[in-house]
């Protein structure tokens, strides 16, 4: 499995052996000790208490909410979005481990090179026809715009020019399919003839988390009677609901300032940049998902919302509130007068004015409670009690009892109406909200039967105790379940190749092992001691072996069934009942 790699096992826990989890685990997030473990807010889903426990001694984490676990090089890996093998080269850095980059490039993603390949080729062709006759034109208008020489490199804007079949002839002689170029949204088919899908078009470059060119956003220029973008359809690797322009260049500065500005559009995005500023991303038009938001929680803890001003983005802005809020995260908000964008607010007022903005924001529950009231005469009966009501619904969302106190408190004084009133109409908000995936994670749990349990929780202490895989060697040798049989199969293969069990570095050959990680990270957030009581090990090993019989009974009964073979029925009727017996003396497993 590992020769996906070029770093073998051996290099891979020497260099996570080098580093102490708790402290790379501890940079990103805050954490406490507490006992052995180490505790923190989980960045991998929306946490409101630290459910993330980092154990010094296992070197791993795990999150007893979303079921998130692995070593140090997994949350690298999900905390930065990056590749494994990018990860293992950051924590490599961190312990002073230089690794020479050729030994991890070119191994990730072999699957969409070609995807990737394409969008690079497109990008650089755009680019260039900036330069060409045709150009000036685009040039002039993004001047016009004040988008520079230096911005549009930054950006790597580029230009389609009016013949659409210029980009599909450069990826013909290059060897591209048309399939390919029109599956990939490159390309599109019109009167039987292939066609470039982009066209008299400003190009804006999309990037993925990392970086990586994967689709296009495309403006109009100097015709009006086309929609103004058009942008790349949803492919195989381009998810603009999971993406954030800008992403992967504000990410750092933005971490190091402790604050990320969500916009609408790109180009607000680009204006920011000339004004100096650039711990931006831009949602792209659409409501911002979930994973945007997640995205946008871990770059930094103040956010900041620099939506349009008009009533679109004034709605954007109250509706990504109140998402964040449900996530426990009170965002700012800025609001922009005259309805203008911010790209344009920058241009008409100037980078000192925007600057102030940016730094005398709302606070959320202010902007909600103004945005509900805006258009509303609190001194009519019908209004004010309009007013009352919504904002009951926004209190009931906040967790945090003395800001739940002190905006109940305000808008009594406000609408001068009786508080106890407006407080008896709150739900009780003890419960932190349990979101959807967790309910559904602890449904499935629950559903494991006793052997299944014996069965993950012995494979739990292989995980960390060789005289335990010895043992199940000698003992068990088999499981019925069979996600975790291959797991356990795995552990022993670990085992025998490199003469001692970790599950820190075990997680390692489980990284392109999508199915087999889902239930090593089950088995590891098991709630169990990390050593192991004699007794419970011999009790997991005769239930795993009832486990077996049961399974053979059932499975000698199905064959009783299907035969019509009389002598035959009648042998495995025996069998049957000699297993049944073997099930009912308690002491099977002893002369095992
Ligand atoms: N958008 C889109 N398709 C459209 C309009 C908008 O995909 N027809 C997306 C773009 O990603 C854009 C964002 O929505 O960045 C915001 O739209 P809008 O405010 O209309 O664009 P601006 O940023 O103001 O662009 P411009 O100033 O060039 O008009
Ligand atoms: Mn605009």
């Amino acid at each position: 499995m590992n020769d996906k790699y070029t770093l073998s096992t051996e290099k891979l826990n020497a260099i996570r052996t080098s580093v102490d989890i708790v402290s790379i685990i501890g940079a990103y997030i805050p954490l406490t000790a507490k006992g052995k473990n180490f505790f923190g807010v989980c960045p991998f889903h929306d946490d409101h208490s630290p459910s993330m426990s980092v154990n010094k001694e296992r070197q791993i984490y795990k999150c007893f909410s979303c079921g998130a676990g692995g070593n140090v090089f997994t949350f690298v890996r999900d905390y930065e979005n990056i590749s494994f093998l990018e990860a293992v080269k950051k924590v490599a850095e961190k312990a002073g481990i230089a690794l020479s980059m050729n030994l991890l490039e070119n191994n990730s993603n072999s699957k969409y090179t070609r995807y990737y390949d394409m969008y690079d080729i497109a990008c650089k062709f755009y680019k260039n026809n900036l330069y060409t006759e045709e150009g000036k034109d685009a040039i002039s208008y993004l001047e016009n715009r004040k988008i520079t020489n230096e911005v549009r490199k930054e950006f790597e804007i580029g230009l389609s020019l009016k013949n659409s079949h210029l980009l599909t002839g450069l990826f013909l002689k290059k060897d591209f399919s048309k399939e390919e170029m029109i599956a990939n949204g490159l390309a599109f088919v019109k009167e039987g003839e292939l066609r470039d899908l982009y066209f008299n078009r400003i190009m804006f470059p999309l990037f993925d988390l990392t970086g990586k060119v994967i689709g296009f956003s495309a403006r109009i220029y100097r015709s009006m009677d086309a929609s103004k973008y058009i942008n790349t359809k949803e492919t195989s690797v381009f998810k603009k609901g999971e993406l954030l322009y800008h992403y992967h260049k504000a990410k750092n500065i933005a971490r190091s300032k402790d604050q990320i500005i969500v916009v609408e559009g790109f180009m607000d995005v680009i204006r920011l940049f000339t004004i100096g500023i650039e711990n931006t991303v831009a949602a792209m038009g659409t409501a911002v998902t979930k994973e945007q938001l997640l995205l946008i929680k871990k770059m930094g803890r103040e956010i900041i919302l620099l939506f349009d001003g008009d009533a679109a983005g004034r709605n954007a802005a109250y509706k990504t509130s109140s998402e964040l809020i449900k996530m426990g995260i009170y965002p700012k908000i800025v609001v922009l007068e005259e309805e203008l964008d911010p790209d344009e607010y920058i241009l008409k007022y100037g980078k000192e004015r925007m600057e102030y903005k940016l730094s005398h924001p709302m606070n959320a529950m202010d902007f909600k409670l103004q945005f509900l009231k805006e258009g509303k005469d609190i001194s009519s009966p019908l209004d004010k009690a309009n007013y009352i009501t919504s904002v009951i619904g926004e209190l009931n969302q906040i967790t945090d009892p003395i800001l739940r106190e002190a905006t109940l408190l305000k808008i009594s004084e406000e609408t001068d109406f009786d508080v106890n009133i407006i407080r008896s109409k709150l739900s009780d908000t003890k419960e932190i909200p349990i979101t959807k995936e967790y309910k559904k994670k602890k449904a499935s749990s629950l559903k494991v039967n006793r052997y299944e349990e014996a069965e993950r929780r012995l494979i739990f202490y292989m995980l960390n105790h060789e005289e335990i895989i010895k043992r199940y060697q000698r003992d068990v040798q088999f499981l019925s379940t069979e996600r975790y049989r291959l797991l356990a199969k795995e552990i022993n293969y670990f085992y025998e190749e490199h003469g001692y069990i970790k599950e820190a570095d075990f997680i390692n050959v489980l990284v392109e092992e999508k199915d087999l990680m889902q239930t090593l990270h089950e088995i590891m957030s098991l709630s169990l001691k990390d050593d192991y009581q004699k007794e419970e090990i011999e009790e997991y090993i005769a239930t795993i072996y009832e486990y077996k019989i049961v399974n053979q009974i059932n499975y000698l009964k199905n064959e009783q069934k299907n035969t019509i073979d009389q002598e035959k029925k009648k042998k495995l009727g025996d069998q049957i009942l000699e297993l049944t017996i073997q099930l009912q003396k308690k002491e099977i497993w002893e002369d095992l």
